[in-house]
């Protein structure tokens, strides 16, 4: 009889179980992507680029929190290729994260299906090509992260929802351009400004209504300021951030970066310009493109709007103002809440310097004076496999030093839930953008000169809000602070194209001695093998 009993209320647990299984499996999503290259005339002239499925940009993402991602990307192209998924975390999942240094690249005439999940995370983000130069030719998307129903976010919904993707732009082919590079010889300046992908394009709302505009900079090098001729901008995300709702005439937004502003159509019915132009450059490129009012008659007319261009001041003021909504639900580093950023000590700093330099006569970028190239076997397959020779973790230190630079393929070693400060210090001239895959982290000061302990009397240790890529102005230093809670091989780099090409990055390896799939899952099934890794046993 006890027997009997305890035989039920086990099968009454199993049933309970395998119903809550089914429940906490989230929707699933497939994609079949086929990458071409194609003609187009953004800059008017025709020139090659990289077309997905046919589109120029690339297909938008629109997934919600949790869901799982299937995507089955077909190479077509004469050259490897492999996408990455700029700000999605990929939790204990760096397999997926589509750079070298974790994937092999997708041979041409072949595929691999990428298998993720956008978890705990909503907001604006992107996806591009991280092989060779394909950047420079198109392979890049918008990628919106809505919220599940019933978890509110801290606006209404707006009526409508307009992903623009800007970014500065050559008309030269993408394989020329990596060649100069190849040769020692840094990118000219860029030929123009795309607003997705076109020089004209327009957006239209009706008068009244209250509009998303998600802003991305998918160019290579440039800063870009965005605006909208006659409208207020309220900013309320920044890469994942629900921000203080301020309101802006205009915002800047650097390379690698998004935001998320509403946008009220309380004007005259009419049309309206919307332009993004280059920051800090001495030459200004500018986009414009039309916001029209449904009940519009009257075409845009007057000036365009005018924004900033050199002024660096005012863009570190703007930036400063950028603060987290303390009382926002939905999505969170820490979901739990367990602790708040600025009541923890940092269990490490590291002090990352960047600089340009010649290496053998050729143009090089490097930090704390290493140089990184990519090696023919990714770094993640070659600790899974315990390949030896494939990277150093000796060459890279956590602070800058004196001397020579040098090429290495460098891995900076981390330990799991490491609480860590990062200094981004910026001896150069140009501005800096900084990012980190596997993460979102707080983005806690900004100053000129150079960084001391002293400046973290400074720091934004109550509001500041987390983003996966930042800023950091000539001559100046920006600090963030992030939690090495995800296990992997995470991607440090310069979101400005050329210094990531020839070496302004690095790899952090946040590791954790005890092998658990509760900290990182196991090799994809489907993982494709190059290099070194070729012939072992997954
Ligand atoms: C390539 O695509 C086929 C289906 O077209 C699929 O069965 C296979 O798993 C894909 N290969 C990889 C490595 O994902
Ligand atoms: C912060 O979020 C709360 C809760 O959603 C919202 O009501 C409030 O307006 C927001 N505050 C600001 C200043 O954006």
């Amino acid at each position: 009889m006890a027997k009997a009993v305890s035989l039920h209320v086990i099968c009454g647990i199993l049933a309970a179980l395998v119903v809550s299984l089914v429940k906490a499996d989230d929707p699933y999503r497939y994609y079949t992507w086929t990458v071409t290259y194609g003609t187009r005339s953004p800059l008017g002239v025709p020139q090659q680029v990289i077309l997905i499925n046919d589109q120029f940009p690339g297909p938008r993402l629109e997934v919600v929190t949790n869901d799982n991602i299937i995507l089955n990307l077909i190479n077509k192209l004469d050259q490897p290729f492999l996408l990455t998924w700029n700000g999605i975390k990929q939790r204990k999942n760096s397999w997926q994260d589509g750079v070298l240094g974790t994937n092999c690249a997708i041979q041409p005439n072949s595929n691999y299906t990428y298998k993720f999940q956008t978890k705990d995370q909503i907001g604006s983000y992107t996806y591009f090509p991280s092989t060779l130069l394909h950047k420079a030719a198109g392979g890049f998307g918008g990628l919106n992260v809505y919220e599940r129903p019933r978890i509110p976010i801290p606006f209404p919904n707006p009526d409508g929802d307009f992903t623009l993707l800007v970014g500065d732009w050559y008309k030269t082919n993408h394989k020329t351009l990596q060649q100069s590079l190849d040769s020692g010889i840094s990118l000219p300046f860029p030929d123009g400004v795309l607003i997705n992908g076109q020089a004209q394009n327009t957006f239209s709302g009706d008068q009244g209504k209250v509009y998303m505009f998600r802003i991305s900079n998918v160019g290579l090098a440039t800063s870009l300021n965005f605006r909208i001729q006659g409208h207020k901008l309220k900013l309320v995300e920044v890469e994942g951030s629900h921000t203080l709702q301020s309101i802006y005439d205009s915002l800047d937004v650097h390379v690698g970066q998004s935001v998320a502003m509403l946008v009220t159509l309380d004007q005259p019915p009419k049309d309206y310009y919307i332009v993004t132009s280059t920051r800090f450059t001495k030459r200004v490129l500018t986009a414009a493109a039309v916001l029209h009012y449904t009940n519009s008659h009257t075409p845009v007319s007057g000036p365009l709007p005018i924004g900033p261009t050199y002024q660096i001041h005012w863009s570190v003021k703007q930036a400063r103002t950028f603060r987290w909504n303390l009382t926002a639900s939905a999505a969170r580093p820490n979901p739990q809440g367990s602790f708040h950023y600025g009541k923890i000590m940092p269990t490490k700093t590291i002090l990352l310097a960047n600089s340009a330099s010649l290496i053998n006569g050729k143009q090089r970028y490097s930090i704390n004076r290493v140089s990184y190239i990519n090696p023919d076997t990714p770094l993640k397959l070659a600790d899974h496999f315990s390949i030896p020779g494939v990277f150093s973790v000796d060459a890279i230190q956590t602070l800058p030093s004196s001397g020579p630079t040098f090429i290495a393929t460098s891995v900076m070693p981390a330990s799991l839930h490491d609480f860590t400060e990062v200094v981004f210090q910026n001896n150069e001239k140009t501005i800096q953008s900084w990012h980190l895959d596997g993460y979102d982290f707080w983005v806690v000061g900004y100053g000129f000169g150079q960084w001391t302990p002293a400046k973290r009397r400074s720091y934004n240790l109550v509001d500041a809000l987390t983003r996966h890529t930042a800023q950091v102005y000539p001559n100046s230093w920006t600090t963030i602070l992030v939690s090495l809670d995800n296990q992997g091989m995470w991607n440090m780099r310069s979101a400005i194209w050329e210094r990531q090409y020839l070496g302004q990055q690095f790899y952090l390896r946040v590791w954790n001695a005890v092998h658990n799939l509760a900290n990182e899952y196991d090799l994809p099934t489907n993982v494709v093998l190059c290099g070194k890794a070729i012939g072992r046993h997954p």
